[in-house]
């Protein structure tokens, strides 16, 4: 009882280092002027919609991304948030060359990495990665956690030649808070934290700047969330990684992100530091998606105005004209009709030194604090705040994630290779993740 008290109070204090390192760490990049690493502009993709079997005829496109443009500066984290469809994993698939876009430009370090091929694509590639959200479909369940982490280096050996692969594979589980005894394991013999971990791990491999992080939570335990956030935040100080994490749930978004966009059908409606738009927010939207995030605190959800969205968000296919959220708006006039609300610090707005002055797409951007600042809930699982970093007292990450490891994995080869006990079927893909 005892020790489990004290290892506790070292995971959490393990957890508070790294946040002081974090907040070290974004400190030196703001001074060092913020540069943005990543300039994403005017980003679109359309995915045709086809008629006929043997002549193919396009009869329209489904807009999933119409327009979308941020900065992401050197050690920084910008959380993207909206609803399902609203594009968001469309986005992510783009930063990492995982889908081509229809238009638009994606800068790395001032050179658009949309232009490039070849050897060029390949080396900026490198750069930037990717973790999916669901740990158990990820990962392929026939290959190793070896074979799953170290297989980017057969495509970038200059990274880790041959002779050197299982060292820093090893490294790479150590960082991430697992035994790097468990190299010859398969995914099925982990627990869902401890998966996403190895996610994690393999998008470290070839040592990136930028990790494009696709609801890198929102499949796990809620206990389990908290552990996996503080990793990240810990990662990125220690590799002054900089991130783009998408995610559902505006609480988790707020504690991971520096500055947060707002997507609706295809379009970033709101963007700011994560005060401007969890205590400021101006655009309908954002007020709306911050009326239903839980508040724990009873006097804070007593003050908390509730807005209710009525309607379903149309097809991205055939979205409304002017303003795309005018259809469930509250306050839709007909200028919102006529006219596209460009994503801008609002005129109202522009002269007065206020945080409501953040860049929010609406023709009649209001100031509304929907809930009050002290009643936000902060990451779920806060106070079990063990990232299990190594050294930790959680016997790295064997079994801190709460949550019980599938197997104890005495006999790795035998049911790894069936794949069965994953669900996943005879149907297993060729490469050690998916897209999610
Ligand atoms: N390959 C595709 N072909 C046609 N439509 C697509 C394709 N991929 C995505 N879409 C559509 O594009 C829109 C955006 O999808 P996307 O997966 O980016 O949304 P999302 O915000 O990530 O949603 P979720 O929160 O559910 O993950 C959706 O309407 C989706 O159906
Ligand atoms: S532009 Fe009009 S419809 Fe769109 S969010 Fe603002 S008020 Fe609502
Ligand atoms: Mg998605």
């Amino acid at each position: 009882m005892h020790a489990d008290h004290s290892g506790r109070r070292e995971a959490r204090e393990e957890g508070e280092k790294a946040r002081a390192l974090l907040a070290k760490s974004r400190a030196a990049s703001a001074a060092a002027g913020g540069e943005p690493i990543l300039e994403v502009r005017d980003l679109v993709k359309h995915y045709p919609l086809t008629q006929g079997i043997l002549i193919k005829k396009q009869i329209g496109a489904v807009k999933a991304v119409d327009g979308v443009s941020f900065d992401l500066a050197a050690g920084e984290t910008l959380g993207i948030v909206g609803e399902s469809g609203c594009g968001k994993s469309t986005v992510a698939k783009m930063l990492v060359h995982l889908e081509q876009p229809t238009a638009g430009a994606i800068r790395y370090k001032g050179e658009d990495i949309t232009k490039l091929s070849g050897r060029a694509l390949k080396a900026v590639r490198r750069n930037i990665q990717m973790v999916f959200q669901d740990p158990y479909t990820s990962l392929n369940p026939r290959m190793t956690v070896g074979d799953i982490i170290g297989e980017p280096y057969e495509i970038h050996p200059e990274v880790a030649p041959k002779g050197d692969r299982r060292r820093k594979v090893q490294d790479l589980l150590d960082v991430v808070g697992l035994n790097p005894e468990y190299i010859n394991r398969y995914p099925h013999q982990f627990s869902g934290g401890q998966r996403q971990r190895i996610g994690i791990a393999r998008g470290l491999a070839l040592n990136p700047e930028i990790i494009v992080a696709d609801e890198p939570v929102s499949a796990l335990d809620v206990s389990v969330q908290a552990q996996v956030v503080n990793l990240l935040d810990r990662l990125q100080a220690e590799f002054r990684l900089s991130y783009v994490f998408i995610a559902h749930d505006l609480s988790i978004v707020r504690h991971i992100s520096d500055r947060v966009g707002v997507m609706y059908l295809g379009r970033i409606v709101e963007i700011g530091s994560d005060e401007q738009i969890y205590d400021h927010p101006t655009h309908p939207y954002t007020q709306a998606l911050l009326s239903a995030v839980p508040v724990p605190d009873p006097t804070a959800r007593e003050h908390r105005e509730r807005i209710i969205l009525h309607g379903d968000v149309p097809s991205p296919a055939n979205p409304p004209s002017g303003c795309r959220f005018r259809t469930r708006c509250w306050k839709a006039q007909e200028r919102c009709e006529l006219e596209v609300p460009l994503l801008a610090v609002p005129a109202v707005f522009r002269l007065a030194d206020t945080p409501a002055g953040h860049d929010s797409a609406c023709h009649f951007a209001e100031e509304k604090q929907v809930v009050p600042p002290e009643g936000l809930l902060e990451t779920p699982g806060e106070t079990a705040a063990d990232d299990g970093a190594p050294g930790g007292a959680d016997g790295r990450g064997e079994t801190s994630d709460g949550d019980d490891e599938a197997s104890d994995g005495d006999d790795e080869a035998s049911d790894g290779e069936g794949g069965a006990s994953d669900g996943e079927g005879g149907a297993a893909p060729s490469g050690s993740t998916r897209a999610g």
